[in-house]
């Protein structure tokens, strides 16, 4: 399995990066009330700066995630009480139909099949499980400038249609950040980041 963020995850908790994580739960706890007996999944978990914020408020949260460096720096931050499951390969690899709460941060425009993703997410969700991405709206590919990666961001009207041919209906796709970043020396571009927020029909 590749990890092509083995040499990124000891550095991977920065302030700016901690910041963009609470942004993201900020706004993700706008628009839903995580309840105390749900299990939660995060696709692309990294080091656990989104998830973590969440654990306390569900009873279960499992970590996914195709990187063995960034979850070994999530495994250092974990308790013995901490109610969380670890899965280190692609989301695939979770099989169980229990799951009732679903988020992603910065993570699907890594991940190749979105098709065949959605599609298992609706065989592991209960009917009513809500599913939460952040992510960034479609870029001209400036944002990794060096890295292989499957999706320059999305176009949220595709990704919605997506969601509800793999049985979902998104009730909204909306701006919720700008990342205002130098990827060129001298220009800074901003980078639209996105909150979809769908339910398991
Ligand atoms: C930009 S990082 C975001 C990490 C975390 N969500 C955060 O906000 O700090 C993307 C994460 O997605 C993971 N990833 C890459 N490809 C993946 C895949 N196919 N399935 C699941 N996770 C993947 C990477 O290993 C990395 O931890």
């Amino acid at each position: 399995m590749n990890d092509n963020f083995a040499h990124r995850a000891a550095e991977w908790d920065t302030p700016q990066k901690t910041k963009m994580t609470e942004i993201f739960v900020t706004e993700m706890l706008r628009k839903i009330n995580p309840i105390s007996s749900w299990k939660a999944l995060e696709i692309g978990a990294g080091t656990g700066l989104v998830g973590l914020q969440i654990a306390n408020m569900v009873d279960t949260v499992v970590f996914e995630d195709t990187s063995a460096a960034m979850l070994d720096v999530l495994k250092q931050k974990l308790t013995e009480n901490s109610r969380v499951k670890i899965v280190h390969g692609e989301v695939y690899d979770y099989k169980e139909k229990d799951i009732d709460l679903i988020f992603s941060c910065m993570a699907l425009h890594h991940v190749p099949d979105i098709d065949r993703t959605l599609q298992h997410l609706a065989t592991i969700t209960n009917k009513g499980a809500i599913v939460v991405i952040g992510d960034l709206r479609t870029e001209n590919g400036s944002f990794h400038r060096f890295e292989p990666i499957p999706h320059r961001g999305f176009d949220t009207d595709i990704l919605s249609e997506q969601f509800k041919s793999a049985g979902f209906e998104v009730i909204t796709a909306e701006t919720y950040n700008i990342l205002s970043r130098e990827r060129t020396e001298g220009v800074i571009t901003d980078y639209e980041q996105f909150i979809l927020v769908a339910i398991k029909i």
